[in-house]
């Protein structure tokens, strides 16, 4: 079958790359893809939110699975474009409606389904413009320290973590005076959790569900988990402190009580959701979800699926999941990302790339690359993700700490301490 996946990140690049390894996959396409997924699929010059070009797409290729990458055109309501039309309705878009979106697209939203079916998270109050005075008193009943989050899509800069009680009253009142525009018109305030954080990814219909290998991303800029917050600068998969008795409790606190929610609220859902949780004192509690594939999780979680993922997705769509066998690899796998100076604020793009044609022990995933001539050169933040199996934790990060030196663009940096903290 043909095969369209939509993204231009080392996720979708991940994605391809597992995916073109199913004997179902006829032709692969990427839009709008990178130098990486080039390699492997046909790069289509397509904007992932213009569904009138991406529909007649998908009907010139006969297109019949389309894998949505990225959280936007999900929120921007494509699964809806595609379902409302006879043509496009056959296809198999992995994602959720628009409204089922708002998982991700609105804190509230998700706030309010989890407070619906008894999911643990961190105890919560909205406000509006018009309340920011009861806002500010409610921060006053809290202890630091003080977490704020706009309700939309900001870009992942709309949490904010606050020690300081004026400030966050300040902060709350500049939020909801349009510090984020729209996404912040209504804010979240809530308790602040102290633990560690995992990722856990679920493939499901509504009905049926298979947990995909746990991870864990490393979100700061700078070793020891400090500065900024990045998309993310690495990730390792299995997760030594996510052990079963952990597992069994996320399945039966988090995980059922989701997909239970979403077939209550005949949610229309076929595809992953991304669980963000935290480890307090041993229980498991959702910071949120995301309705697509993590990033850079993604790049560890895609290599140790050992079973065909096109059949994963089909099982998905025609309610077979639970006749599926998910197997698989034991090894450890790790991601290294390295990024542009200045990431995640300004940085410079089209630094040519060089080393990547030498022998390495490892994937390389593109994230941020493009084809210019015969070279390859930068293209965004984040630039290439280096993927690498072991035995152990330990020995994978030395492949992909080895193969980053091979790499070189002006300006390259990463992280030297990935899963090193555990
Ligand atoms: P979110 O966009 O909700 O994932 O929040 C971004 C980041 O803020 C998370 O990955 C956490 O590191 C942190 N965070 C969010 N909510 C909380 C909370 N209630 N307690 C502690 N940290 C949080
Ligand atoms: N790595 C976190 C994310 O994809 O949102």
């Amino acid at each position: 079958m043909n095969i369209l996946i939509l993204g231009s990140g080392g996720r979708e690049h991940a994605l391809a790359w597992k995916v073109k390894q199913s004997p179902k996959c006829e032709k692969l396409f990427v839009g709008p893809g990178n130098a990486g997924t080039k390699d492997l699929a046909n790069n289509v010059e397509l904007n992932v939110n213009d569904f009138n070009s991406i529909a007649a797409f998908c009907l010139q290729e006969k297109i019949e699975l389309l894998i949505v990458g990225p959280e936007d055109p999900l929120v921007n309501g494509i699964k809806d474009f595609f379902k409302k039309d006879e043509a496009l309705k056959n296809i198999l878009l992995i994602g959720p409606d628009a409204k089922s979106a708002q998982l991700e697209g609105s804190k509230d939203f998700s706030k309010d389904f989890m407070s619906e079916f008894g999911i643990p998270t961190a105890a919560h109050k909205s406000f509006t413009n018009d309340n920011v005075a009861a806002g500010q008193a409610f921060l006053e009943t809290l202890n630091p320290p003080y977490v704020l989050k706009a309700d939309g899509l900001a870009a992942g800069k709309g949490v904010l973590i606050l020690e300081d009680l004026n400030k966050a009253k300040r902060e709350l009142a500049e939020m909801l005076s349009g510090k984020f525009g729209a996404a912040s018109s209504k804010v979240v305030i809530e308790e602040y959790l102290d633990g560690i954080e995992f990722s856990v990814f679920v493939l499901t219909n509504g009905k049926e569900y298979k947990i995909l290998p746990v991870a864990k991303d490393y979100k700061r800029i700078g070793e020891g988990d400090k500065g900024l917050n990045t998309g993310g600068m690495g990730a390792i998969s299995p997760v030594a402190f996510v052990d079963e008795a952990l597992m069994k409790k996320v399945e039966e606190k988090v995980i059922l009580p989701t997909v239970k929610g979403i077939e209550k609220r005949g949610m229309d859902y076929t595809g992953f959701v991304f669980i963000g949780l935290t480890k307090v004192n041993n229980e498991p509690y959702v910071i949120e979800y995301n309705v697509r594939m993590g990033d850079p999780e993604t790049e560890v979680v895609m290599p140790r699926i050992k079973s065909d993922f096109v059949d994963l997705l089909l099982a998905a769509g025609s309610n077979n999941l639970n006749s599926m066998d998910l197997e698989i690899d034991p090894r450890f796998a790790t991601t290294v990302m390295t990024v542009s100076k200045g990431y995640p604020e300004a940085y410079e793009k089209g630094k040519e790339i060089t080393g990547l044609d030498q022998q390495m022990e490892s994937i390389v995933f593109h994230a941020g690359t493009k084809n210019e001539g015969d070279k390859i050169k930068t293209n965004g933040g984040r630039v290439l993700a280096f993927t690498s199996y072991g035995p152990s934790k330990e020995m994978a990060l030395l492949h992909s700490y080895e193969s980053i030196q091979k790499v070189n663009f002006e300006g390259m940096c990463y992280r030297e301490d990935i899963g090193f903290d555990l």
